[in-house]
């Protein structure tokens, strides 16, 4: 087989690749290792910033996020045992950010790429890029029981982080930058509705908490817990109990409970690789970097790459130049940082420190209080949270 740009990854960034080049004219592959069903159900992000939902508008893929995504115009503190609006549009500039699952946006985009191509194979595993840094990279893969060929112009590693593409890449062309945290999440979604209107990060004194949401009956709720924690070690009233612990307030609240539907537990890490780029092979997504989810920033960061990506794609094809490709790896890496070190920030913020450190649990107060007080303050939070720009 042979295409301009194979994709490696049927997630949100080599779906959407696979959208936008379709748009441009450009010829493209889509390889996914998985079934369609695991694909379409693995729950992972739920908060977009205003720049990805505008680039699902740009691919054709938002008629469903249009009418079913929650705007939400805020977000709540919680510390101390009080409540704290953080208001986007107000500190922003009129910035909002859309509730809409990645589960959603995945199921869209396959829909889009099954009704009127470019190709998407299912059970489709790489096994291999081959002459990354040659003008023909050949990406072989094994699909219907047999090792096959896909020779490409371009390779587009869209794989996330367990995958292959980045170990194409020689370990002298690059670099890697990683720290690992002392805590891990533990995520529920519930048949409930939710019992906040806007997402609520809490620090409890017990650790951090978060209640998201997926609709107006499903919620989706955090639980900091040990690394190595086994989620049967938490039955469903432990669950609701801590989370109603985390989330206490003197106002009156109360956490509502209801069936949970499923529990897993990730733990939490900062990794980039340096360039993203090798040769003709381009990483993209959580194949490049990942981040802790506090700030909620790796489904949005994998969506910024590929506008920038695509954009490169398409000015090659429109113009013969490759100006673009060659700066997609600089151009994505100051986000990236930029992502990285707000996603630390506020997981160091809210998290409890295993060790019980005092000096620092005071030190985390004193950075919530000074966002709570100062609105220059609360807008540094909100600009990096809805979003910092494309070229920064
Ligand atoms: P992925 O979504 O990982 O997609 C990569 C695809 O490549 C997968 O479909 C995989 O099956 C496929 N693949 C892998 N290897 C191969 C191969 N050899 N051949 C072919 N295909 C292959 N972010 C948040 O903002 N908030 C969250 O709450 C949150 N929760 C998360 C929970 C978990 C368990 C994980 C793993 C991530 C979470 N994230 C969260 C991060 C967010 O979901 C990712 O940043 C996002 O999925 C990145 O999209 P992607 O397309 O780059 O990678
Ligand atoms: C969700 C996950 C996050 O990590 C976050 O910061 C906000 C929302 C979610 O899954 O809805």
């Amino acid at each position: 087989m042979r295409t301009t740009v194979g994709i490696i990854g049927a997630g949100p960034a080599g779906l959407l690749l696979a959208r936008l080049l379709h748009r441009s004219g450009i010829d493209c592959v889509v390889l996914e290792a998985r079934t369609r069903e695991y694909v379409e159900h693995r729950q992972r992000a739920g908060m977009l910033e205003q720049g990805t939902v505008d680039a699902l508008r740009e691919a054709g893929a938002a008629d469903r996020l249009n009418v079913e995504g929650l705007v939400h115009q805020g977000i709540e503190l919680r510390f101390d045992r009080e409540r704290h609006h953080i208001d986007f549009p107000t500190l922003t500039g009129g910035r909002t950010v859309t509730i809409y699952a990645q589960t959603e946006i995945v199921k869209d985009l396959v829909a889009l790429q099954l009704a009127d191509g470019p190709p998407l194979l299912f059970e489709a595993e790489a096994l291999a890029i081959e002459k990354p840094d040659s003008d023909t990279p050949v990406v072989r893969f094994l699909h219907e029981g047999r090792e096959q060929t896909l020779t490409c112009d371009w390779v587009a590693g869209c794989d996330g982080f367990h995958g292959i593409c980045r170990e194409a890449v020689p370990a002298a062309a690059g670099r890697a930058y990683a720290h690992d945290y002392p805590y891990s999440w533990l995520g529920i979604l519930a048949d409930v509705a939710p019992s906040c209107e806007e997402l609520v990060y809490a620090r409890g004194e017990n650790g951090f908490a978060l209640h998201s949401m997926r609709s107006t009956r499903v919620s989706r709720l955090y639980l900091q817990v040990p690394n190595d924690t086994d989620p049967d070690d938490w039955p469903d009233d432990r669950v609701w109990d801590e989370l109603a612990a985390r989330f206490a307030v003197d106002a009156d609240w109360t956490l509502r409970r209801g069936p949970i539907t499923a529990k897993s537990v990730t733990p939490m890490r900062s990794y980039v690789h340096e360039p993203m780029r090798h040769g003709r092979l381009l990483l993209a997504g959580d194949a490049a970097h990942i981040v802790p989810p506090t700030g909620a920033k790796g489904l949005n960061l994998a969506v910024s790459d590929i506008r920038v990506l695509a954009r490169a794609f398409t000015e090659l094809h429109r113009s013969g130049s490759e100006q673009l490709l060659d700066d997609y790896s600089r151009v994505c890496l100051s986000r990236v940082w930029q992502a990285t070190r707000f996603s630390y920030e506020m997981t160091k913020m809210l998290h409890a420190q295993p060790d019980g450190d005092a000096f620092e649990s005071r030190l985390q107060l004193a950075r919530l209080r000074r966002i709570t007080a100062s609105r220059h303050a609360a807008a540094e939070l909100a600009a990096n949270y809805t979003g910092l720009p494309l070229m920064i």
